[in-house]
């Protein structure tokens, strides 16, 4: 009998019984190939024919202790993990080739090793000398840390079962080669068939794994997303090329809240926390400055200043240009339209720019109003009183909508030594604390007050 073909795209892990030059489920081109790995093809009796065993039953209401921990010692990557490392935890770091996963990584290793957790680092990309020079380059030489450099994942897998280790770091998913899969490392099959293989063997073992993945330039963990699925938690290292900032973000979490962040400064010994990050993103700012910002933001369970720019300037082209970095490029054309139906600003035949300061990425709706006041600043060419900070949701009316965690942000904006904030009316907080607050109702008054007439 023919084995039926299996089809993968490597961009969204959706399957396909034949080949297609683009991906129906996820639109992309060119991402389909054939699945060697795991031929599964349709099983050949029903699984109601033959009886399994009855499972156990419990009440939602059943006590759980709450899984033990272990923390790293290093503040930022512990709260990303949701307190510190789960046992038996599976977690995919991704991130862009150069960006410092190897260096973090290494770092982590080395301090869950001193906390006294058996760790071991294998690395599939650079030789032990590599790592050894690193290691030695960021002062960790004496960590207790077992390495190997290795790509057969039947050899690594061998060895974790006979050291048990009780966490295994994977530098990189991408390098790792099974035996069975019948395509080169670096395919959708072969990484999809390693992270299977490592992820079940740490539920199995009890051992935690960290899974080292390259993003591609769409900013996808490269080939598998299922890789994903299937992991506990998803950690994403960013940051601008450019700047010495390294966010930490978790974008799932099974263990604690999505979307928290650490912050990391690179410097010549490898990754230092930041655990004032608003001091650190606002440290180059200069004078006040048409077109500058301060927006209170909530990254996570922590409160975030940064800084907005802008830059509004006649434009040369009949098509105006809409340039953004750092926050969401829909997100602006909303705000320019709203500014423009609800107030009567127009922008048509002005080139707009907006920047999230130090590298920063913005996904914040309270962003709104701080991005609202940065493009008139820019346009107006005034700067906005100094020392102050705005943030608030605009909707499509016009009207502003109160951000959560109010107090959170006034409390750190007050902590860094603005005297001032400007946010909607509403919500919990009756005073601004030490501020002087405006609370403009909706973005017509915001005008008004904060540029004149507008
Ligand atoms: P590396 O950790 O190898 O990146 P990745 O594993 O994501 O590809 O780091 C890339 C380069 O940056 C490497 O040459 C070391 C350098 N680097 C520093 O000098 N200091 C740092 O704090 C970090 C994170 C990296
Ligand atoms: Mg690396």
């Amino acid at each position: 009998m023919a084995k039926t073909k299996n089809f993968l795209c490597a961009a969204c892990g959706a399957s396909f019984s034949k080949w297609s030059g683009r991906c129906e489920a996820c639109g992309e081109w060119n991402t389909i190939s054939e699945d060697r790995g795991l031929s599964a093809g349709p099983p050949s009796k029903s699984l109601g024919a033959s009886r399994g065993k009855p499972v156990t039953l419990t009440d939602l209401s059943t006590e759980e202790t709450p899984p033990p921990r272990a923390a790293s010692g290093l503040a930022e990557l512990d709260r990303v993990l949701g307190g510190g490392l789960v046992p038996a935890s599976a977690i995919l770091v991704g991130g862009d080739p150069g960006i410092g996963k190897s260096t973090l990584l290494l770092q982590a290793a080395a301090r869950f090793a001193q906390a006294g957790l058996k760790t071991v680092y294998v690395s599939g990309e650079e030789a032990s000398a590599q790592v050894r020079m690193r290691a030695r380059r960021l002062g960790l030489s004496e960590a207790p840390v077992k390495l190997a450099a290795e790509t057969n994942l039947r050899d690594i897998l061998t060895t974790l079962e006979t050291e048990r280790p009780q966490l295994a770091i994977i530098d990189s998913i991408q390098t790792m080669w099974a035996d069975n899969v019948d395509s080169a490392p670096g395919s959708v099959s072969q990484v999809r068939a390693a992270a299977h293989e490592l992820t079940t063997f740490a539920k199995r073992r009890g051992v935690s794994v960290i899974l080292v993945g390259h993003v591609t330039k769409e900013g996808q963990i490269a080939g598998p997303r299922v890789v994903e699925h299937m992991v506990d938690t998803v950690l994403y290292f960013e940051g601008e090329r450019g700047h010495q900032f390294r966010i930490l973000r978790a974008v799932k979490n099974r263990f604690g809240p999505a979307d928290e962040i650490g912050v990391f400064e690179m410097t010549g010994g490898g990754l230092a926390e930041v655990t004032n990050p608003s001091a650190l993103f606002l440290s180059e700012r200069g004078n006040p400055a048409p077109g500058s910002v301060v927006f209170a933001g909530i990254e996570g369970t922590r409160p975030v200043l940064v800084e907005l720019q802008a830059l509004v300037a006649p434009s040369p082209h009949s098509q105006p240009r809409r340039t953004v970095v750092g926050w969401d490029s829909g997100r602006l054309a909303m705000i320019l339209a709203v500014l423009e139906a609800r107030c009567g600003i127009p922008f048509a035949g002005l080139d707009v720019y907006l920047n999230v300061a130090g590298g920063m990425k913005i996904s914040e709706p309270a962003a709104d109003l701080a991005v609202a006041a940065a493009l008139l600043s820019a346009r107006e060419d005034a700067a906005l009183p100094p020392e102050t900070v705005i943030f608030g949701e605009i909707s499509l009316s016009g009207a502003l909508r109160p951000a959560p965690q109010t107090e959170n942000r006034l409390k750190e904006a007050q902590k860094l030594g603005f005297t001032a904030a400007i946010a909607p009316a509403g919500g919990k907080t009756g005073s601004g604390g030490g501020l002087k607050l405006t609370r403009p109702s909706d973005l017509t008054g915001f005008v008004g007050e904060t540029f004149g007439a507008g």
